[in-house]
C-alpha cells in the first residue's frame, strides 16, 4: 500500500490527526496492534479542555456537545473543607466531563464512515527507513506480512512507543514518583455537582464521574499495591476517611465494577521529529493524571501535525515540520508544570516532614484566599489558548 501519511497508533491522536488530514485531502492508514474493541473499553481520563473540545466539535465530531457534561468549577478540598474555583468566573472558561473512551469511539466512527484505511488488531509492526522513505511493515489480521509505504510516518503509539526509539540522538527527560493511583469505577449516583480533589491526611482522592449512574474515582495508593486485596468495604473505607470533614461529606456508594492501580511518572523526548518521523501524545511526553492533561496534549499535537502536514505535503513548504517540536513542547512543558504542580500539591509522600505537610496546606490556602492563585489553576485546568 502507498499512503502519505502512516499513523502507528489509532487511539485518540492517531485518529484525529488521521480525520484532520483527510479534511484536507491527505490520506492515511492508521495501524494498532490493540483491537478497537479493547481501546473502547480500557479507562482512561475524562476531562476535555475548552480547546479540545473545539478542536472536535470544528472538525465535525460534535457527540460531546450532547453527551458531555460542561463543568464550570471544581471542588478543592483540604483539612476537611471544600473550596469551589469557579472558572467561568476566574479565566472566563469551562472544561468538559467526556470519557476518553467516547472520544475514541467518536473518531474512529467518524473515519470508519469515511472509509478510511483502519487496521487495528495487527501484530509485529516495524517502521524502517524514517529519513528517506518511510516503510511500515506489518502482519495483518489475516496472518499476511503487509508493507505500507508513505511520504511521512506519525509514532503515536502511545507511552510503550516502538517510533519513539527511532528518533536517533533524542534527549529524555524523567520524573518518577513515589505513589500510584488507584482507580475505580463504581455503580453509584453522583456525590457531588462537579470534580472533587482532596488533600488528606491519608493522601490524595480524586472524585470523578461518567454517568448517572457510573461513577470514576481515584485514591493515591503505594505502586506496588494489589487491586486484588481490595474488597468494596475497604476501597469505600479508605475514600470515605479520605474524603471526610467537618461538613459530614459522604461518598454515595455501591459496587465496584473495576479496579486498577495506575502508573505515575513525568516523561519528555525531544525532538519530536526525525526526518520523515514525527511523535505525538505518549510516545514523546507523560505527565502524571492529576489535572488530566495527557489526552488534552495529545489532542493538541494532533492539530499541530495536521497544520505542518498540510504545509509541507500540499503547500510544499518542507520547513513546516521543522518547527513542531518547539511549537508542541511548548505546551507540553506548560502541561508538564502544571500535572507536576497539582500532583505534588494535593499527595502525601510516605516519608514527608511535618514541615512540608504544613507548608502544603500553606500552599492550598494560599490559593484558595488568593484571585490570582486561584486563576492560574483556573487557566490551567481549562487549557491555555491553542494559538
Ligand atoms: C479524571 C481523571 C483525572 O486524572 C483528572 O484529573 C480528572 C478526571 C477522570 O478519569 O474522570
Amino acid at each position: 500500500t502507498r499512503t502519505q501519511v502512516a499513523i502507528v497508533g489509532g487511539g485518540p491522536a492517531g485518529l484525529l490527526l488521521s480525520h484532520l488530514l483527510h479534511l484536507t485531502g491527505i490520506d492515511s492508514v492508521v495501524l494498532d496492534n490493540r483491537t478497537a474493541h479493547t481501546i473502547e473499553t480500557t479507562h482512561r481520563a475524562g476531562i476535555l479542555e475548552r480547546d479540545s473540545v473545539r478542536l472536535l466539535v470544528d472538525a465535525g465530531v460534535d457527540r460531546v456537545l450532547r453527551d458531555g457534561h460542561r463543568h464550570e468549577g471544581i471542588s478543592l478540598r483540604f483539612g476537611g473543607v471544600s473550596h469551589r474555583i469557579d472558572f467561568e468566573d476566574l479565566a472566563g472558561a469551562s472544561c468538559w466531563l467526556y470519557p476518553q473512551t467516547d472520544v475514541f469511539v467518536d473518531l474512529h466512527r467518524a473515519r470508519t464512515a469515511a472509509g478510511a484505511d483502519l487496521r487495528y488488531g495487527i501484530s509485529d509492526t516495524e517502521v524502517t527507513d524514517v529519513v528517506d522513505a518511510p516503510r511500515v511493515r506489518h502482519t495483518g489480521a489475516d496472518g499476511h506480512r503487509h508493507e505500507i509505504t508513505a511520504d511521512l510516518v506519525i509514532g503515536a503509539d502511545g507511552s510503550r512507543s516502538i517510533c519513539r526509539t527511532l528518533v536517533s540522538g533524542a534527549t529524555q527527560y524523567f520524573r518518577e514518583y513515589p505513589y500510584a493511583w488507584f482507580g475505580v469505577l463504581v455503580e453509584a449516583p453522583r456525590s457531588a455537582p462537579e470534580l472533587i480533589y482532596t488533600r488528606s491526611p491519608q493522601g490524595f482522592a480524586l472524585i470523578s464521574q461518567r454517568t448517572a449512574s457510573i461513577q470514576r474515582m481515584y485514591f493515591q495508593c503505594d505502586p506496588t499495591e494489589n487491586p486484588r486485596d481490595w474488597s468494596d468495604d475497604r476501597i469505600w473505607n479508605e475514600l470515605q476517611t479520605r474524603l471526610a470533614g467537618d461538613d459530614d461529606f459522604r461518598l454515595l456508594e455501591g459496587p465496584v465494577l473495576e479496579r486498577a492501580v495506575l502508573p505515575f511518572r513525568s516523561f519528555v523526548q525531544t525532538p519530536m521529529r526525525h526526518g520523515r518521523l514525527l511523535l505525538a501524545g505518549d510516545a514523546a511526553h507523560t505527565v502524571p493524571p492529576t489535572g488530566a492533561k495527557g489526552l488534552n496534549l495529545a489532542l493538541a499535537d494532533a492539530r499541530l501535525l495536521a497544520d505542518a502536514i498540510e504545509h509541507a505535503l500540499v503547500k510544499n513548504d518542507a520547513t513546516a515540520l521543522e518547527h513542531y517540536t518547539t511549537r508542541a513542547l511548548a505546551r507540553v512543558w506548560k502541561a508538564q508544570h502544571f500535572s507536576y504542580w497539582m500532583t505534588t500539591m494535593l499527595h502525601r509522600a510516605e516519608d514527608t516532614s511535618e514541615f512540608d505537610e504544613l507548608r502544603q496546606l500553606g500552599e492550598l490556602d494560599s490559593l484558595v484566599t488568593s484571585r490570582a492563585g486561584a486563576t492560574y489553576l483556573a487557566e490551567g485546568y481549562t487549557g491555555w489558548p491553542t494559538r
